[in-house]
């Protein structure tokens, strides 16, 4: 199942266009600055109604416009999302619906852009967010279990810095353990069938494998209950529950090295579409979902052999893909697949017919 249509309104610099995609490859070809990177912006944000550029939805709105408008028909589903100043709005098949999480899980979308190698360097957040990515989409408890357990904590927390005695803080630990017990089970589960996809795709795309482990938030040796107890006196004097699921992390590692370390810049890179599609793998493996793969600037540092390489994987996947370039020729697309082209120009988006 795939994104047939895209209706677009004052969304960024895109006054206003109706795509049809096709199933396979979408390739979206113009200019520094013509708006290609804002229609996968628009995609994912239908996806997920949050934006990888901003943090503030609202700078997705044209300028001097009061809305924004994202419909997409996947199938016989509508999914809409339109944005105002005054708030959001979700429908699907036309009915209101409050949580945006609806349309996540019907329109999973995984993202590659220039900057993915930030997911290795950078703060523990995101290598959450990639693992939670598959375990939400393959366990629906793990939604319910997440919510459940921010909530404890924020109550947790705020007994902390409210200076609350002993026994208050730990009215809420019974709950965060058993929210934070199951919902690290669920991740180790996920990551353990995961790491399978991870070891095909990282020697498909790097010639080595990979291995990913999950630190889950707290010592080794102890379980979540004693090294809750045993920060008690440091939460109390910092103010907040220093372990927990909520700082879990991954290590990646190559032959015990940290990647980091050990791998080329563009070894990660490759790294990265490696654990992308890993993902997508996964989901189509444990739901047959299909996944919807945004690569932005495809060409971005990376030579021709593994230009080739990458989108012939990627097609591999079984993911309905849209890539952006600013050369059409750099992808080398050969007709022989499947796909369509698309110009963007000045945020007007016209069908390249071939
Ligand atoms: N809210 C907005 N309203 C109008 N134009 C916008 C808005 N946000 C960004 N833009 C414009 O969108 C263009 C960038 O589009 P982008 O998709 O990033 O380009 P590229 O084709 O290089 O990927 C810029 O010209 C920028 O001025
Ligand atoms: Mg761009």
């Amino acid at each position: 199942m795939s994104l047939n249509k895209l209706g677009l309104r004052y969304f960024r610099n895109i006054e206003a266009a109706e795509l049809i995609f096709s199933d396979n490859f979408n390739i979206i070809y113009g200019d520094n600055g013509a708006g290609k990177t804002n229609i996968l912006e628009s995609i994912y944000y239908l996806s997920l109604a949050r934006s990888f550029r901003t943090t503030q939805p609202r700078k997705l709105i044209q300028l001097n416009q009061d809305y924004l408008q994202v419909v997409g028909t996947k199938e016989s589903v509508v999914l809409g999302i339109q944005k105002s100043v005054s708030g959001v709005q979700i429908k699907i098949n036309g009915e209101r619906i409050k949580q945006a999480s609806r349309l996540t899980t019907l329109l999973p979308v995984q993202l590659i852009h220039p900057q993915s190698h930030e997911l290795l360097e950078q703060g523990p957040k995101q290598r959450r967010q990639f693992l939670d990515w598959g375990v939400f989409h393959v366990e629906p408890t793990f939604l319910p279990l997440w919510h459940d357990y921010s909530h404890t904590l924020k109550q947790r927390n705020a007994a902390l810095r409210q200076r609350q005695a002993n026994d208050y803080i730990q009215l809420w630990d019974a709950r965060l353990i058993d929210s934070g017990e199951k919902m690290t089970e669920l991740r180790l589960a996920g990551l353990k069938k995961l790491q399978s996809h991870i070891d095909r795709y990282s020697l498909a795309l790097i010639g080595q494998k990979i291995e990913v482990a999950y630190r889950p938030g707290w010592a080794r040796e102890q379980d979540f209950a004693n090294a809750l107890n045993n920060s008690l006196d440091q939460d109390k004097h910092y103010g907040f529950t220093r372990v927990g699921p909520h700082r879990a992390d991954l290590v990646f590692t190559c032959k015990s090295n940290r990647v980091q370390d050990y791998l080329s810049r563009g070894q990660q890179k490759l790294l990265i579409c490696a654990l992308r599609f890993a993902q997508i793998k996964f989901l189509k493996e444990e739901k047959n979902e299909d996944v919807i793969l945004l690569i932005d600037d495809l060409a971005a540092e990376l030579d021709k052999q593994h230009r080739m390489k990458l989108i012939e994987i990627a097609l591999e996947t079984g993911a309905q893909i849209f890539v952006t370039t600013n050369q059409l020729n750099l992808l080398g697309m050969k007709n022989s697949i499947e796909h369509k082209v698309f110009h963007v120009e000045h945020g007007q988006v016209t069908e390249v017919v071939q």
